[in-house]
């Protein structure tokens, strides 16, 4: 299995950072693609708890080298908050974090726009992590960003940061908010530059040489398929390609190239932000789950809604995705329920269908046809391998890898723990 992409293929919080960490003590190389500090990856070593978010989940294992590819969007300040807690937390990081030339940075106007906007927005707000994400990427795409290359030389940084506070603060001054001052932050952002070097390196090239000589690659996604900007529920989504065809253009890294495609999804779903959720719990049940799973945002700490298994939405992220491979997580958490339920078509205007659908709208609309399971109402925690789940569980599994057909269930994970894995 030389090279694998990791991927949410839910709305994200899957449990993608356990899943990593494990994989990755197999491993040579992690490396993100998309995405900055709005994801929030868990990882527990023994009973140390590690949220990442924008070094990559291999960074617990000695010798894997961490990469930050091109297509992610780099707050270099959360990002040495990040080395720093690690490093402070013992962990060996000489030369085993690397940083692409070509990844975006945030600036601070790209999160005070981010929160002016959202304000703006008010009730139709997205429920964005307000890290400014899309913002940043905006940028990217109209081709005023900065790069990393970029803080590495003065005047360049200068120049950029100029035109871009100036226009900015337009921006921020017709939302009503604090305008900024270009001088410090120059200073700042020069200085953070300089600290930035010494990762900075041909990021593409280190991949390529690495897959050319049989090592083990991990490429680690964000957020999720439903979050993904082409493939999520537009508007509700985040401002890049969490999808796997985002590893190969946030790496420089050619499709050839990739093994395997592992979906992690959990045995239940849940979603952060506003927007369509079709298998939505009532706030009672969804706050049974919340308390059960500890179903609250990594980084903002805001309650996940909670909802049943959507295999309509599943599929669609196993076709968009190339999905070959799942992990299903958090099966644990339901082990006290009497009953489940799986969504396995919707209906729309009293007709059943079985295909996907996305925009937000529509979505909002669907109604979901449920298949009901006997819960197995004893604990999953313990069990060492597959054939010690009990038996409903196992027919609730095998019902999600039926359905899904390509794609085979390779990981079931009872637990936030590593031993709480079981490996199929
Ligand atoms: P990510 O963003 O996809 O990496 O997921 P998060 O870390 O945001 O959220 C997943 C949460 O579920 C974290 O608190 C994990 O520690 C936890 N978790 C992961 N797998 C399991 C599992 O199988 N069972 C339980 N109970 N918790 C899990
Ligand atoms: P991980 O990697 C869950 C959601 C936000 C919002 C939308 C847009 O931990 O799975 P953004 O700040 O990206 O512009 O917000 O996307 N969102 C996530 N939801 N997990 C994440 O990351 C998320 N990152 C962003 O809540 O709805
Ligand atoms: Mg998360």
């Amino acid at each position: 299995m030389p090279v694998r992409v990791i991927i949410g293929a839910q709305w994200g919080d899957e449990g993608k950072g356990k899943i990593v960490d494990l994989l990755a003590s197999k491993v040579q190389v992690v490396a993100r693609y998309q995405g900055g500090a709005n994801a929030g990856h868990t990882i527990w070593d023994g009973d140390k708890k590690y949220i990442l978010r924008l070094i990559p989940s291999g960074i617990l294992h000695d010798g894997v080298m961490c990469i930050l590819g091109n297509g992610v969007v780099i707050d270099p300040i959360a990002f040495f908050t990040e080395l720093d807690g690690l490093a402070k937390g013992g962990i060996r990081m000489d030369g085993r974090v690397m940083v692409s030339p070509h990844a975006h940075i945030i600036f601070p106007y790209h999160k005070l726009i981010d929160q002016a906007k959202e304000k703006y927005l008010g009730k139709n707000q997205v429920g964005t992590t307000q890290r400014g994400i899309g913002p940043a990427y905006l940028d990217k795409i109209d081709r005023c960003g900065i790069r990393a290359i970029d803080l590495m030389n003065h005047d360049t940084l200068t120049e950029k940061l100029q035109k871009n506070i100036s226009e900015k603060n337009k921006i921020l001054k017709a939302f009503g908010a604090e305008e900024l001052a270009a001088e410090p932050m120059i200073k700042q952002f020069h200085e953070l530059g300089n600290r930035l070097r010494e990762y900075v390196k041909d990021t593409a090239v280190y991949l390529y040489e690495a897959v050319k000589y049989n090592k083990e690659v991990l490429l680690e996604g964000a957020q999720g398929t439903l979050l993904d900007i082409d493939h999520g529920t537009y508007p509700f989504v985040t401002s890049s390609n969490s999808s796997s065809g985002g590893a190969s253009t946030g790496l420089g890294l050619g499709p050839t190239k990739i093994d395997h495609v592992m979906g992690v999804a959990k045995a239940y779903t849940t979603r952060v932000g506003n927007g369509p959720f079709p298998t939505e719990f009532d706030e009672i049940f969804s706050e049974k789950i919340r308390k059960l799973g500890g179903e609250y945002g990594a980084v903002t700490g805001r309650p996940r809604r909670c909802g049943w298994l959507d295999l309509v939405q599943l599929k669609y992220a196993m076709v968009v995705n190339g999905i070959d491979e799942l992990a299903i997580t958090k099966l644990d958490v339901l082990d006290t329920l009497d009953e489940l339920k799986i969504c396995m078509a919707y209906k729309v205007n009293g007709v059943k269908i079985d295909y996907p659908i996305t925009d937000a709208g529509e979505l909002a609309k669907v109604e979901p046809v449920y298949t009901a399971f006997k819960g197995w109402l004893s604990d999953t925690g313990n069990a060492k391998k597959y054939t010690d789940l009990p038996e409903n569980a196992r027919t609730y599994l095998k019902f999600i890898e039926d359905f899904m057909g390509d794609a085979k269930i390779k990981i079931v994970s009872v637990g936030q723990e590593r031993d709480r894995t079981l490996m199929i």
